[in-house]
């Protein structure tokens, strides 16, 4: 679908520059591949170069940006972004899937075939090295300075480069947060194991549920596995030696043994199917004492017009279990790339350095509560005054770990996926299921 509407907008823009079809042939055929009237007028004014999208005697180009919104932010800033009127009109398209397995399907079946019908990408943080494995980006080390660079986080820009190079540029980063509503208890937990007594405490007598996590099959029960994982300080693969696979020790059983014990306890049978937006949509609805969710969770929970919950919420960093002391969020994080295919890949860094500013980057996190990647928003009156939480952030980031860094990720994270939500929906013991998972997984990294 995604794929065609591309190819089908290419066609018709190639068409309408080169006078083979009439101006409203032209409205027609974007609007019956899905793009509103309003977009499909901008994207004619962009290839027709009327005055409103022109530069000085150039002619303007046009690229296309496919990025997730639902709440019209996103398109706030494309709209600044093509008031500019600086020679580059981005055509957006907010309809992408809300899960990261089904945008890389998306992504990959386009970069497969060289397609060039999105310009600029939404990439996950796990991305990267696949895509510059494969060539699928254009570098941005010549594009983006390194002295500029260093106003962002290095974390995130260390998950974009592979291979000596950056293939994209982060542009927010994520992490986990423990969610507690305020007005059942009054000192958050540190551990997993207090978490799950306060929340057998409080629930179901003042909340239908105790505990919201993503325990769904795809990329989000990887991050809620390994976070739970390195609290009890276990490990996937050795750190050191990533053909080591050290996932079934007795810091794993502990940890699966836990989270198995939580569905159908403190947490709804159906967590096994829940990904972020189902979590999201219970917490708001007042359903549960504690949830895991990434910091865009927060400024939709704090918005009474979405939320019965305004302002009855705290966050509290990762938590910890058995013999360790620290928790560890799981980082994770999104970045814009170039499709390496693309026809404009100038314009399309003028648009990603309009993303990566200032004022773009401080919509983000005071809008959304997106944790951003430019390091001087952390310090901006506004945001801490929007996002109080935002002071808190730096241990969390600080200790925040990767999951499993190796070249065979995709694989890596499809057996966690397959084995773990075995476990949890009771098809496996914790042991069995780690026992399976560690011969997957030396299989994968022996490849
Ligand atoms: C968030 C994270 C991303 C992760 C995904 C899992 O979007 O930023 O890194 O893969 O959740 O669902």
């Amino acid at each position: 679908m995604y794929l065609e509407q591309g190819e089908v907008i290419d066609e018709i823009i190639t068409k309408i520059r080169a006078g083979r079809i009439t101006r409203r042939t032209f409205l027609e055929r974007a609007i019956a591949v899905g793009l509103s009237s309003t977009a499909a007028v901008s994207l004619l004014e962009a290839c027709g170069g009327t005055s409103n999208s022109t530069t000085g005697g150039g002619q303007t180009v046009n690229i296309n940006y496919l990025e997730r919104d639902t709440n019209g932010v996103y398109a706030g800033l494309v709209n600044d972004f093509n008031a500019q009127n600086n020679g580059v009109h981005v055509t957006y398209n907010s309809n992408a899937p809300a899960q990261t397995d089904q945008l890389l399907t998306l992504l990959t079946t386009m970069l497969r075939a060289r397609g060039s019908s999105i310009d600029v990408m939404p990439m996950d943080i796990i991305w990267p090295p696949e895509f510059g494995a494969n060539g699928w980006t254009v570098p941005l080390d010549d594009k983006w300075p390194a002295s500029d660079r260093a106003n962002y986080l290095p974390g995130p820009l260390a998950g974009c480069t592979y291979n000596g190079k950056v293939w994209a540029a982060p542009y927010r980063t994520d992490a986990g947060l423990i969610y507690y509503r305020t007005d059942i208890i009054k000192t958050a937990p540190t551990t997993w194991e207090q978490m799950t007594s306060m929340a057998k405490a409080n629930a179901p007598s003042k909340a239908k549920y105790g505990y919201l996590w993503q325990g769904k099959q795809y990329e989000g029960l990887v991050c809620d596995f390994t976070e739970v994982l390195y609290g009890y300080g276990g490990s996937v693969l050795d750190p050191n030696n990533p053909k080591s696979v050290t996932v079934n020790s007795p810091e794993g059983v502990a940890a699966l043994t836990l989270m198995t014990s939580w569905v159908g306890g403190i947490s709804p049978s159906a967590v096994t199917t829940y990904n972020e937006p189902d979590t999201l949509a219970s917490w708001q609805n007042g359903d549960a004492v504690f949830a895991r969710n990434w910091p865009y969770q927060y400024a939709l929970s704090n918005d009474p017009k979405s939320s019965k919950i305004a302002g009855k919420f705290e966050v509290h960093n990762m938590l910890y279990g058995g013999s360790n002391t620290t928790g560890h969020s799981s980082l994770g994080g999104w970045q814009l790339g170039i499709n390496a295919f693309s026809k404009n890949p100038d314009a399309a860094w003028k648009f990603i350095q309009h993303q990566l500013a200032q004022p773009a980057q401080k919509t983000f996190a005071v809008q959304l509560s997106l944790t951003s990647t430019l390091l001087s928003i952390y310090d901006d009156p506004d945001v801490l005054k929007a996002n109080p939480f935002f002071a808190k952030l730096k241990p969390v980031f600080q200790t925040a770990q990767p999951r499993p860094v190796t070249p065979f990720y995709p694989d890596v994270s499809n057996a966690i996926q397959v084995r773990i939500h075995n476990a949890l929906t009771g098809q496996a013991s914790p042991s069995a299921a780690l026992a399976g998972l560690t011969s997957d997984l030396q299989a994968i990294v022996n490849k």
